[in-house]
């Protein structure tokens, strides 16, 4: 496999569990990185997982075209935000990182809704959908023309789903047959719009509500189903007047953003991983600190009570506008349930790792209403099921969904599809298998995700690096 020249020589430390720094070059020889998982005998201690992707893009993306400088704490210093990163910087806004102690800083000095320079080339937006949904809405409305690229995963993800209303707004966008490379032309002035979309997605919301900032009139979203609302909650912290009624969203543009501080909480969906492995490790009891239970992201915790799971809610407190806690979860018995409606778009992306939860839980777990985990950054379905199969887990792929049957785990090779809540959703199912397993092209756990192997090896989950 060849690697593009931008990701050759970008660099990565992943911490091994005997304390030795493995590196590994990111996008370099991507099937190359094997997580090789041995049985865990309890998951304990307290730790902080990964910071909130969606929050850190978003902090990066408002915090550019507010006036004035943002400072933000906490930022999730994965791939797939440094992404954002190098696209703003690319259109001349200032972004330093400074530490203060052992904690990094970020502070971007907003050039404000007018303010965007023209990139002097592609955007590379690597293996983020959600970089490249939001930042394309957010350039339809530029007077400068833009591409915007993504690495192979990102270039098969459907992107007409974005094209489609930001070209009802005025937009003129080429692509060949819905997918990236999106082309973007100069566009003098969008009009507002009112959007019933066809799918259920946070990020579809979040393009058009960005495109609408520089548009004439009002842009409103409604909204078929709940999903997450960092973008409205956030426009409204940087002082963004938005008027939200239930799952209708609605903005005016030509207002300003002004800068401010944010404090990015542990993501509940990297918290996941271990919220899971906790729960089907015996002997465990594991604190999860400071992570974010905005209700719009918390539809694991509904699941895995109606499984039986033993997740104690500790310290809840507003922090920044979002609601965060610690959570405390112990070894539960878990037995199988339906998921299905607002349940999968409240816990979209723990839809993987909550497969593990059903297959070494008792009895049968059906899964409806799931087919956008087909889009994601592999088909999560086939991926999830495939592997599970593999561990001898009677797991049947539908279009929309799947029925899991639980059962012990054998030691089996799985085949993480090059994406990372693959990876690590098996990492999970390793720590409870009958013997080592291995998890195939694991690096982009980076993107998310960055040290996780550090944490879970810090918790008791014992996984080497290949
Ligand atoms: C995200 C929204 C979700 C989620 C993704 C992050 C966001 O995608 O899967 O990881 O930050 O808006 P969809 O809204 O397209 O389902």
């Amino acid at each position: 496999m060849r690697a593009r020249p931008g990701h050759w020589l970008r660099r990565k430390e992943v911490q091994a569990n005997n304390g030795q720094r493995a590196q590994i070059r990111l996008g370099h020889l991507v099937s190359s990185l094997i997580f090789h998982t041995h049985p865990s005998k309890g998951l304990q201690g307290q730790l902080r997982v990964a910071s909130d992707k969606s929050i850190s893009h978003r902090s990066v993306i408002l915090g550019s075209i507010a006036n004035g400088k943002t400072r933000i704490e906490n930022l999730l210093e994965g791939e797939d935000v440094l992404a954002s990163i190098r696209a703003f910087r690319a259109m001349g806004v200032d972004i330093v990182r400074s530490m203060e102690g052992h904690d990094p800083i970020y502070t971007i000095d907003g050039v404000g809704l007018d303010g965007l320079r023209a990139p002097d080339q592609d955007l590379d937006l690597g293996n983020s959908g959600t970089a490249f949904r939001l930042i394309a809405g957010l350039l339809s409305s530029q007077q400068f023309a833009s591409t915007l690229t993504g690495d192979a995963s990102l270039s098969k993800r459907p992107m007409s789903r974005i094209i489609e209303p930001l070209t009802q707004m005025g937009a003129v966008i080429h692509s060949a047959g819905g997918k990236p490379p999106l082309s973007i032309e100069p566009c003098e002035r969008l009009s507002g719009i009112e959007f019933h979309p066809p799918v259920v997605s946070a990020q579809v919301k979040s393009s058009v509500l960005l495109a609408g900032l520089r548009a004439s009139g009002e842009t409103r979203f409604i909204e078929t189903a709940p999903t997450r609302d960092h973008t409205e909650t956030m426009l409204a912290g940087f002082g963004y007047p938005v008027m939200v009624s239930g799952t209708e969203i609605c903005l005016e543009g030509g207002h300003a953003l002004t800068a401010t501080h944010v404090q990015v909480p542990a993501d509940i969906s990297s918290a996941a991983f271990f919220m899971v492995a906790a729960l089907i490790v015996p002997d465990s009891r594991l604190r999860l600190n400071d992570v974010g239970i905005n209700p719009r992201r918390t539809g694991i915790l509904t699941i895995l009570r109606r499984m039986g799971a033993d997740i104690k809610i500790e310290n809840a407190r507003m922090q920044g506008g979002e609601e965060v806690a610690d959570l405390v979860i112990s070894s539960s018995e878990l037995a199988g349930c339906e998921i299905s409606g607002d349940d999968v778009a409240l816990a979209i992306d723990e839809i993987p790792v909550i497969c593990i939860a059903a297959a070494a839980a008792k009895g049968e777990t059906t899964i409806h209403g799931a087919e956008e985990l087909r889009v994601k950054e592999s088909d999560r379905i086939k991926a999830v099921a495939e592997g599970l199969q593999r561990l001898g887990i009677e797991a049947e792929e539908r279009m929309d969904g799947m029925r899991i049957q639980g059962g012990k785990f054998r030691p089996a090779e799985i085949d993480s599809h090059e994406d990372h809540r693959i990876a690590m959703a098996f990492s999970v199912a390793g720590a409870v298998a009958e013997g080592d397993a291995r998890i195939m092209k694991c690096s982009n756990v980076a993107t998310s995700f960055p040290n996780f192997i550090e944490l879970a090896n810090q918790a008791g989950m014992g996984i080497t690096l290949e």
